[in-house]
């Protein structure tokens, strides 16, 4: 049976889902609806990148379980906005520093949780740079290599949410739970794949 394709609204959808947090974010500042805006921010922001990070992994379960390869496609969208996010999360903290050279030094050293923010996004600025169809064109198999580094990224991602938080330890439990159900989930295909004969 021929595989439906992705309807042509999938991707339009998912690029305004995946930017209304930030417009909402923007609108209740702007409306004067939260108490302090920069904290909200850098939260929601660093929330949004964790969150888009795992959904990105959370793909190629879904296409194994819905047995719908098209749904693939969307995977790209995800991991760039993930990156995007984490960029604003970024710059909302450099502002706030004044991108202070001795500010920063001062936070990395009381809150050692920075460094592994900054961790995650090095990690993910070659893949957000190599996301396009040429860069996976001319890098071929060292692409799929190269894309490797969002397990690394993912796993200090929980360990920065963790690190930062100070009580109610929930959320961050509930996304190292997921990320450990996500990986190992490729761990368990890993080990169960089929050997080709050579
Ligand atoms: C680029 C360097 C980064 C810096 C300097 C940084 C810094 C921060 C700061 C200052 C906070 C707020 C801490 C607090 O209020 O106590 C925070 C929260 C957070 N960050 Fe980052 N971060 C970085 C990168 C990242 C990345 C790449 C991710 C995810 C992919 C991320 C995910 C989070 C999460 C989930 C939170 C907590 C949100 C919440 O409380 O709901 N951060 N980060």
């Amino acid at each position: 049976m021929a595989q439906q394709p992705l309807p042509v609204w999938a991707k339009p959808l998912l690029f305004i889902l995946c930017a209304l947090p930030l417009l909402n974010a923007a609108w209740r500042v702007y409306g004067g609806s939260v108490a302090d805006p920069a904290d909200y921010l850098t939260r929601e922001t660093g929330w949004w990148a964790l969150s888009l990070l795992l959904a990105s992994l959370a793909v190629s379960p879904l296409v194994r379980v819905a047995h719908w390869p098209p749904l693939m496609r969307l995977r790209r969208m995800l991991g760039v906005y993930c990156f995007f996010y984490a960029c604003v999360h970024l710059a909302i903290y450099l502002v706030l520093s004044g991108a202070d050279p001795a500010i920063i030094t001062d936070d990395i050293m009381k809150s050692p949780y920075i460094v592994v923010g900054f961790s995650v996004w090095l990690l993910l600025l070659p893949l957000a740079i190599t996301s396009t169809d040429g860069w996976m064109r001319r890098l071929k198999r060292r692409w799929s290599r190269l894309h490797r580094l969002i397990y690394p990224a993912a796993g200090l991602a929980v360990l920065h949410f963790w690190w930062l938080t100070k009580s109610d330890l929930a959320r961050p439990l509930a996304f190292a739970l997921l990320l450990g159900l996500l990986l190992g989930w490729r761990v368990w295909r890993a080990l169960h794949r089929p050997r080709s004969r050579s």
